[in-house]
């Protein structure tokens, strides 16, 4: 199935809360791990917008359709740091942006994916690296989808559960756009095929890795996925499902590598 960028842009819209009523956070706040959670996902997503910058200066900018597609997506993502930041704000826990993307710009992106650039981005001639990034891009955003319904789920609150809910619906669109790219990278490339099996196997770990602290990414997947074998065995179809990566089983392992018993 194509992917159709211009109805994407076109229907973007940021992830509304007016119609929920934050004030049942006050008779039903949320617990300590739940916000420490959402704490994680607001970094993360505030993050991705600090570094769209360095994104532009890689082979995938060059792409048109990756290029205008990074710009939609970026804001959503920001958007989405928003509406998080307003229910941790009703908790009392302030996430500034601007705080935090002066902090965190000379992080930038290829820091996000350190582990993959010591072994082979480094290496990449252009269209390989477009393959593994977008095939990289599906795996976090097919993980986020999961993140935001598993939290949902956890949680039957009036404000919250809704709008993880909306959130997670904007994120299929980014699975959606990141699979179809990376389908087409690696349906016409051998070598892509082997490069983003060998980046995915030996390198994805969960979003946020190399930029929020191992304590709080080994909290946030506890939290969210011990004793979810079930859902962690779906996210590793998804991604079999693409040419060339049959049998990974990043998510499994980045898991069960973390300690985290599923
Ligand atoms: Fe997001
Ligand atoms: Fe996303």
């Amino acid at each position: 199935m194509a992917f159709d960028l211009e109805a994407f842009a076109e229907t973007s819209e940021p992830v509304g809360w007016d119609d929920l009523d934050f004030d049942t956070f006050e008779t039903q706040p949320l617990d300590e791990n739940t916000l420490r959670s959402l704490r994680y996902m607001c970094d993360v997503e505030f993050h991705t917008s600090c570094y769209l910058r360095d994104m532009l200066v890689t082979p995938s900018h060059r792409e048109e359709d990756a290029g205008d597609f990074m710009t939609v997506w970026n804001r959503e993502e920001f958007w989405h740091g928003e509406a998080l930041a307003a229910v941790l704000q009703r908790h009392g826990i302030v996430v500034d942006y601007d705080e935090l993307k002066s902090k965190r710009v000379k992080l930038g992106w290829q820091q996000a994916l350190s582990p993959l650039k010591q072994s082979v981005l480094s290496s990449l001639a252009g269209t390989d690296f477009v393959a593994v990034h977008m095939t990289w891009g599906a795996a976090n955003e097919l993980s986020a989808v999961a993140a935001y319904r598993r939290l949902a789920a956890m949680n039957d609150h009036p404000a919250l559960t809704p709008l993880l809910k909306r959130i997670a619906q904007q994120e299929t669109r980014h699975v959606a756009f990141y699979t179809t790219q990376a389908r087409e990278r690696l349906e016409g490339s051998e070598k892509a095929r082997a490069v983003t099996r060998l980046a995915l196997a030996k390198a994805w770990r969960p979003v946020g890795s190399g930029i929020m602290p191992e304590t709080e990414i080994v909290h946030v997947m506890g939290h969210l996925f011990s004793g979810r074998r079930e859902d962690l065995e779906g996210l590793d179809r998804r991604v079999q499902r693409l040419p060339g990566l049959q049998e990974l089983t990043i998510f499994r392992t980045a898991l069960t590598r973390m300690g985290i018993a599923i």
